[in-house]
């Protein structure tokens, strides 16, 4: 990544002049079966991008699972940048979206004058680490598209969906008019993120991207190692060895006695701390004392974490638990 910093183009993509940042765009649009990409920096600024771009003026409304980060980790831009109203959506399987649920919640019909109808519907996969199927992506948005409600997917993981062997790139995004892919995070670019659609979408999304500050300059450098990210992390299959490590961290929390909150089905471990009658600040603390720098109860592992951190995690699982046990006095 950081030869291809050094040997990045450095033209100006804000006139679209850099050969790096086309190129990148236009691959990234062939490998989803879409039209066109923008590159922009930051999954934030994919989704918010993507359903500014999309949504005309108010009334409408917005659906999403309640937990999908375009709700509760983009600083209420929704509504800030579109006027949108929000519906959040609790999943009845406590996993994943399905038709039957975004079908109660979404008003598909000006039915009423005090309706603010859905126009758009933004899915996330993985969302939490846990994968929504192929097939339910493909029941709501035939459903969707048949109420002309528009599909933008927050994809910025998604390529840990498809290795995970949930669907190919191609399948999942043809479900979607829009969707935001990121480089960084489980794909290991320092920066950067992009978003396909039609030539028309991206057309209108660059103008969007300028209004907010996004246009960038000299973006070879963010688009150099966003290309090894997907030619050597995803398409050369690291991505594979962190589920393997996160079906391991799983496996060994779960052999001593603790519970999960969600599946393991990508890199992400998600842990039930009151099950293992602990709790967050404890969790924090005893991590530090074996070197582990821990946020929550949410584990996300990358490629790069080693065996070594799997045994320091083991170490502090086992004080934990054994700590329950002994209070059980088992
Ligand atoms: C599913 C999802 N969407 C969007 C984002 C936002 O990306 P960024 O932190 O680059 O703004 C994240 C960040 O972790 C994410 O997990």
């Amino acid at each position: 990544m950081l030869a291809a910093i050094t040997s990045a183009t450095l033209r100006d993509d804000d006139f679209q002049q850099d050969p790096t940042t086309l190129n990148l765009e236009s691959w990234i649009a062939e490998l989803t079966g879409k039209e066109a990409g923008l590159v922009v920096v930051s999954g934030t600024m994919g989704n918010q991008i993507s359903i500014r771009t999309h949504l005309q003026g108010p009334p409408h409304s917005v659906v999403a699972d309640h937990r999908a980060h375009i709700f509760t980790h983009e600083a209420g831009g929704v509504a800030s940048l579109c006027g949108a109203m929000t519906i959040p959506v609790e999943p009845s399987n406590g996993n994943y979206l399905t038709l039957e649920d975004l079908q109660q919640k979404t008003i598909t019909k000006f039915g009423h004058v005090t309706d603010c109808p859905a126009k758009l519907i933004s899915l996330e996969v993985p969302l939490g680490g846990v994968i929504m199927p192929l097939s339910e992506c493909q029941r709501i948005s035939d459903w969707a598209r048949e109420h002309s409600i528009i599909m933008h997917l927050d994809g910025a993981r998604l390529w840990e969906a498809v290795a995970a062997g949930a669907g190919s790139l191609k399948d999942y995004c043809a479900c979607f008019d829009s969707i935001n892919l990121c480089f960084s995070k489980g794909l290991g670019a320092p920066i950067g993120s992009l978003i396909v659609g039609t030539r028309t979408f991206r057309e209108r999304a660059r103008w969007i991207r300028k209004s907010i500050g996004g246009g960038l300059r000299q973006s070879g450098v963010i688009c150099g190692p966003a290309r090894v990210a997907v030619e050597d992390t995803f398409l050369g299959g690291k991505l594979r060895e962190s589920h393997v490590r996160a079906r391991e961290i799983a496996r060994i929390w779960e052999s001593y006695g603790g519970k999960l909150t969600y599946p393991v089905e990508t890199n992400m471990v998600w842990l039930d701390l009151g099950s293992a009658g602990t709790s967050l600040g404890e969790f924090i603390k005893k991590g530090e004392a074996v070197g582990i720098a821990l946020m929550g109860a949410r584990l996300v592992v990358h490629y790069q974490i080693c065996a070594e951190a799997v045994r320091r995690l083991e170490t502090l699982i086992q004080s934990l638990l054994a700590k329950k046990e002994d209070s059980q006095g088992l």
